[in-house]
């Protein structure tokens, strides 16, 4: 017979000082991983309150910016493997899921890697040499220490067609094809993904379904698919996140939550597109809590957060990995995406690292642990 575990969640948290006594990843061990982005000054150890919070309370982890082609590859017989082999020995030495993000992006990509020495665009198989290389080297370097890599970032436009990027109008569409190829060469091991925005909305889903579909009759290893979750506070419902999860689950493969934050400003645009390029004028109605989150902003993130949470615990046999764009509020490119020099409250622990309303809302979510099963 099955015994449920007496204790609940809420048992497990000091109901006078209110400081949880769980953490995120303890709670959510039997549903998924639970990772944060991050950024230099934590990965190297610099920031010590920011590393404790992450040792505490996370079992995977993504580099914000540290394996991004400008930063890793930034000439083209230039290697810039520092920070990133920094960021990896973090994850090792504590044990962590370690990602890799990403290899095949259109931002974020130096010029060089699309033009020969005259500034014009260079043809299919030079293009296709330099992403060989990338992939290879790259992967390689990391064989058996990242687990799991983003492969092709953002191939999509919001009414599911492909992005025209220089990827796409150079090589074809088989860009992707080759990218997956080449990394699976590089690391037989390592799981591959694909990772996009707004992947909820109808349109580009059927896009990402139906590029994913081809992929895999093409033969490419693809282990799961990231929703990258840069969410606003009216979108996307959790009934749309549901059937996302659910829809792409019915591939066969894993689906991630990879870059997990909410926006409670008020929108500077209609898009729910995450858009890197996007950049609007800062005003003061666009940055209300400059001196701190209201109660009852606070109040509604936390629901939203936790709705959110149990959309993703209903589908933990296909989630395996939720990860936040960050740490602390301090951290996120919200504070300066689409508007820069906002104040911005997306994440679960505030600025000083403590944990917000949120946080407790989240583990509430967590299924409560079984306990062992007992001899009749
Ligand atoms: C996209 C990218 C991430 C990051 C965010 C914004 O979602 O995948 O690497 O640049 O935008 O920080």
């Amino acid at each position: 017979m099955k015994i449920m575990a007496s204790v609940g969640i809420m048992g497990i948290f000091l109901a006078t000082s209110g400081f949880a006594q769980t953490t995120l990843k303890a709670a959510f061990k039997n549903d998924f991983l639970i990772g944060a982005a991050l950024n230099e000054a934590e990965f190297t150890g610099q920031n010590t309150n920011a590393v404790a919070l992450v040792k505490a309370q996370f079992d995977t982890i993504s580099p914000e910016n540290a394996l991004k082609w400008e930063a890793v590859h930034p000439k083209p017989d230039q290697y810039n493997f520092g920070p990133a082999d920094q960021y990896v020995e973090f994850g090792q030495k504590n044990g962590m899921f370690v990602i890799g993000h990403n290899l095949v992006w259109h931002s974020q990509t130096p010029k060089w890697v699309f033009q020969d020495e005259k500034g014009n665009p260079v043809d299919r198989d030079t293009l296709l040499a330099r992403m060989s290389n990338h992939i290879s080297t790259v992967v390689g370097r990391y064989k058996g220490k990242i687990g799991g890599w983003d492969v092709v970032n953002e191939a999509l436009n919001e009414d599911g067609t492909l992005r025209d990027s220089p990827w796409k109008k150079i090589i074809g569409e088989d860009y992707l094809l080759k990218a997956y190829q080449f990394a699976h060469e590089a690391d037989p091991q390592a799981e591959l993904y694909y990772n996009d925005y707004s992947l909820e909305n109808a349109p580009k889903r059927n896009g990402a379904i139906a590029l994913l579909k081809k992929l895999q009759a093409q033969g490419a290893h693809i282990a799961g698919v990231g929703l990258q979750g840069h969410y606003k506070m009216d979108w996307p419902s959790p009934a749309l996140v549901d059937e996302t999860i659910e829809s792409f689950s019915k591939l066969g493969v894993k689906v991630m939550i990879t870059e997990l934050d909410l926006d409670v400003l008020p929108p500077a645009t209609r898009s729910q597109a995450a858009e890197v390029s996007m950049n609007f004028a800062l005003q003061a109605k666009l940055n209300p809590y400059t001196n701190g989150l209201p109660d009852a902003v606070q109040q509604t993130l936390a629901k939203r957060y936790a709705d959110l949470f149990a959309v993703f615990v209903k589908h933990h046999d296909s989630v395996s990995r939720v990860t936040f764009w960050g740490v602390t509020d301090g951290d996120s490119w919200l504070n300066n995406w689409p508007v820069k020099g906002r104040t911005a409250y997306p994440f679960l622990f505030n600025r000083d690292g403590k944990p917000k309303p949120a946080f407790n809302a989240v583990i509430q979510t967590a299924k409560v642990p079984q306990a062992p099963q007992k001899p009749m």
